[in-house]
């Protein structure tokens, strides 16, 4: 229905995962500069974006990845292959070995992680010849305004993420390299700046003894409101008050936003006091965030009906309210409306805007839902399928 508008090529197979290979580009493009003019280490957390099909076009704009365990740690080092810094809550015993062989830094949570693993650490160091940096993580005590409640706040009440203050006086500080102090969630510069202001203010005894700090990810650099000159001010007054640190930030969604779609078809129309679109995708299964109300899609050639009707202009222009239903058996699968300006007919594609962020990597196949095919769109207009899954992708996590 919107291909003419986008110029990808109307015969795609859907759902489907499409990368605007152009607009990765000119992300990236900004992120080498916030790199290279501000000085810092900047990776991409594949946490938040894992297509090595992509890598190509951002490895040079980046200093490697950041993961969230040993698969992403290998994921890094073998399709991106740069450096790759690894952190979780907590390792277990069996995954460690492969952290240890994949990962330039290893970020502890807690010192009883830190008191367990630094030994092995330092064992295999040895046996290897190879140099890991260790990282702690920190609990900053820093929300910004943007974070959103506590669903997505790293340092909420209770939070489990990372070294409290209180701790910190007893970690074994000789042997620490890198502090971390991941807070923030699609900020804006102020949530960026304000975190950094924060640990310079807050920390700065404990950053005098390491080498680095990782502000972590969430820093929103891509998005149209972003302002990057202001980040980079902040940097650079941090680096005169601290000279000695690398800094580090390991964004997953400021690198990606507004960079593809989701791609789905109508299959039919249901009706029931309203109009109710069933679609090939599935929030539950493609894009949970909009299921605990943190994430709305915008639609290509829609926008949102409560929108349109409190706005007199908006309501002529956009009649058509459709519900929008999920292919699964689960009740909530559903989309508050949207309001077209034409009626939707079985077999019209629908375009969810900057889907590239978290949503195919969280993907699943509950109810046997197909998963969306994962394509690139090129610059010169080709419509690359880099993955296509079927039955067996399926099968193979069930038996
Ligand atoms: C430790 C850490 N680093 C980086 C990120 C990436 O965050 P974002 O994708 O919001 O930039 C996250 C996200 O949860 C994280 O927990």
């Amino acid at each position: 229905m919107y291909d003419r508008q986008l110029k990808i090529p109307s015969n795609i197979r859907t759902p489907a995962f499409i990368l605007d290979v152009a607009a990765l580009k000119k992300n990236m493009g900004l992120a080498a500069r916030v790199r290279h003019e501000a000085g810092i280490t900047m990776l991409l957390a594949t946490k938040s974006f894992a297509m090595p099909a992509a890598f190509p076009f951002m490895r040079d704009a980046l200093d490697g990845t950041t993961a969230s365990g040993a698969f992403e740690a290998r994921l890094g080092a073998e399709d991106f292959g740069k450096d790759v810094h690894t952190y979780a809550p907590a390792f277990s015993d069996d995954e460690f070995d492969e952290v240890l062989n994949f990962s330039h830094t290893i970020y502890f949570n807690s010192p009883t992680q830190l008191e367990k693993f630094l030994p092995r650490m330092r064992a295999y160091e040895k046996k290897w010849g190879k140099k890991i940096c260790v990282g702690v993580r920190v609990n900053p005590g820093y929300a910004s305004a943007t974070v959103g409640g506590d669903l997505y706040n790293p340092c909420a009440p209770n939070s489990r993420f990372g070294v409290t203050r209180g701790q910190l006086d007893a970690l074994p500080w000789q042997d620490i390299d890198t502090l971390h102090v991941h807070a923030l969630c699609e900020a804006q510069y102020e949530g960026s700046v304000g975190l950094i202001r924060h640990v310079a203010q807050h920390f700065a005894p404990y950053l005098q003894r390491v080498k680095a700090i990782n502000f972590g990810g969430g820093h929103f650099i891509n998005h149209p409101t972003y302002d990057v000159a202001v980040l980079m001010g902040a940097l650079k007054i941090f680096k005169q008050q601290f000279p000695h640190l690398q800094v580090v930030m390991e964004p997953g969604g400021g690198l990606v936003v507004n960079t593809g779609w989701l791609a789905t078809r109508v299959l039919d129309v249901h009706e029931n006091g309203q109009k109710i679109m069933l679609l090939d995708c599935s929030p539950t299964c493609h894009f949970m965030d909009a299921l605990n109300g943190s994430f709305r899609p915008r639609i290509v050639g829609a926008i949102d009906a409560a929108t349109a009707e409190a706005d007199d202009t908006l309501r002529g222009k956009f009649p058509r309210h459709y519900i929008l239903g999920g292919k699964t058996c689960m009740t909530g699968d559903v989309l508050a409306p949207y309001a077209f300006s034409r009626p939707l007919q079985v077999g019209d594609v629908l375009f969810l805007e900057d889907m590239m962020h978290y949503n195919f990597v969280q993907t699943t196949t509950f109810n046997g839902t197909p998963l969306p095919d994962l394509a690139l769109w090129h610059e010169d207009g080709r419509y690359e399928v880099v993955k296509r899954f079927g039955y067996d992708d399926f099968k193979r996590r069930l038996a």
